[in-house]
């Protein structure tokens, strides 16, 4: 195990995969003895966000707040890993900027795949004009231009997304290369 704490920032539409591969990272990188934390979108709003909705401006401070915590944390030499829509590029490079060692994945899987999936029935919702501001219904998402990480989920299975989040961190040498005992 390596000491070096970073952020791994996944962002994409709501229902494009991010938690299921944030969680599927995590528990490799604990099964390599990595102090790993997730700092999960619906979880951040439950408990340090409640006040907030989905205007831009919330979104800002929701996502500047994320940010902060996940600051905190890697330099302290724990694992980040942020699953949260993060619609806005500036804010991303804002927290980009501001963090040592940060990895942003941009988790690509167009709305008509989120929307059939609709595994939350947002979309039938926002489509009924229920939810206001849904994200890439009515409101924006800025996808990376130069992400470090692109799973695209329509053409990779979780699996092969998550060894590949696996794969550029030990590339990076953020983490050792799992390597078999023989004797
Ligand atoms: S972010 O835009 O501020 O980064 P965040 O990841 O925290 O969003 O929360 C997104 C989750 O909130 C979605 O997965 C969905 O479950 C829920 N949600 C509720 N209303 C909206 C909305 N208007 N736009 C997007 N997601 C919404």
């Amino acid at each position: 195990m390596r000491g070096k704490g970073l952020i791994l920032w996944l962002t994409g539409l709501s229902g494009a995969g991010k938690t299921t591969i944030a969680r599927g990272v995590e528990c490799i990188l604990k099964e390599r003895d990595c102090l790993v934390e997730v700092l999960d979108g619906d979880e951040i709003r439950l408990y340090l966000s409640q006040e907030l909705g989905f205007t831009k401006e919330d979104r800002e401070i929701n996502i500047r707040r994320i940010g902060y915590v996940a600051n905190l944390l890697s330099r302290n030499g724990i694992v980040v890993i942020v699953a949260a829509i993060s619609p806005y590029r500036a804010i991303r490079n804002e927290i980009r900027i501001m963090s040592e060692n940060f990895i942003e994945i941009y988790v690509d899987t167009p709305l008509k795949v989120c929307e059939a999936r609709d595994v939350k029935g947002l979309y039938a919702k926002a489509r009924s004009g229920q939810i206001k501001n849904f994200t890439a219904i009515e409101d924006l998402y800025e996808a990376p231009i130069n992400p470090e990480i692109i799973c695209r989920t329509t053409k990779e299975s979780i699996e092969e997304c998550i060894d590949k989040v696996i794969a550029e961190l030990e590339r990076r040498d953020y983490i050792l290369k799992y390597t078999y005992k023989t004797s």
